[in-house]
């Protein structure tokens, strides 16, 4: 398995797992702006196939923000994520950002686990943040706490 860029072209393959992981996935078009925004956006490669991806970017001088991951639920629980989250980390640190802040929907379970799994922490709830009015807890991560991030 290899972590890379993405490429314009695997567009759709991404869309297939947003819209497979997701009830509320982003529209072609908003990945897109996103992308041409010049967001940080890593896909997992696994035997040619595209089996992940990532999108962080830099919001404020020092703060990072994972925007959406996913991982096509054939391959969950092998590391792609995990993977897919420490090759983002060892971005931000690159550009010196200590604090990573993400939400995630508070029936989500299975992706707090995973967050807390990765290092962050529980900090707030938002009520209502989604357009479902779902609330979203919000998790953040100290990185100047972290010298190095393995694998
Ligand atoms: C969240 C997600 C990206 C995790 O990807 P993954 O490749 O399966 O995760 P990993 O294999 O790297 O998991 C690493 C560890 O995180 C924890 N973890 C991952 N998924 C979990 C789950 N569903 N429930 C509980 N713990 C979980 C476990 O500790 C796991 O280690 P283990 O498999 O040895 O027990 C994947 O489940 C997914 O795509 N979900 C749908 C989209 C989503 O909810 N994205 C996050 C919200 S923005």
């Amino acid at each position: 398995m290899i972590i890379r860029e993405f490429r314009r072209q695997e567009i759709n393959r991404v869309l297939e797992i947003e819209e497979a992981s997701f009830k509320d996935p982003y529209p072609v078009s908003i990945l897109l702006d996103i992308y041409n925004l010049g967001a940080g956006f890593l896909v997992a490669e696994y035997d040619n196939i595209i089996v992940g991806y990532i999108i962080f970017w830099i919001r404020f001088q020092d703060e990072g923000h994972i925007i959406s991951i996913a991982v096509d639920d054939q391959y969950h629980r092998k590391d792609i994520g995990s993977n897919l989250v420490k090759s983002a980390l060892k971005i931000f640190k690159r550009y010196n950002i200590t604090q990573i802040k993400l939400e995630v929907r508070i029936s989500n379970i299975g992706a707090i686990e995973f967050y807390k799994d990765q290092g962050f922490t529980e900090k707030e709830v938002v009520k209502k943040y989604y357009e479902d009015l779902e609330d979203a807890v919000l998790m953040d991560m100290d990185l100047s706490e972290k010298s190095e991030i393995s694998g």
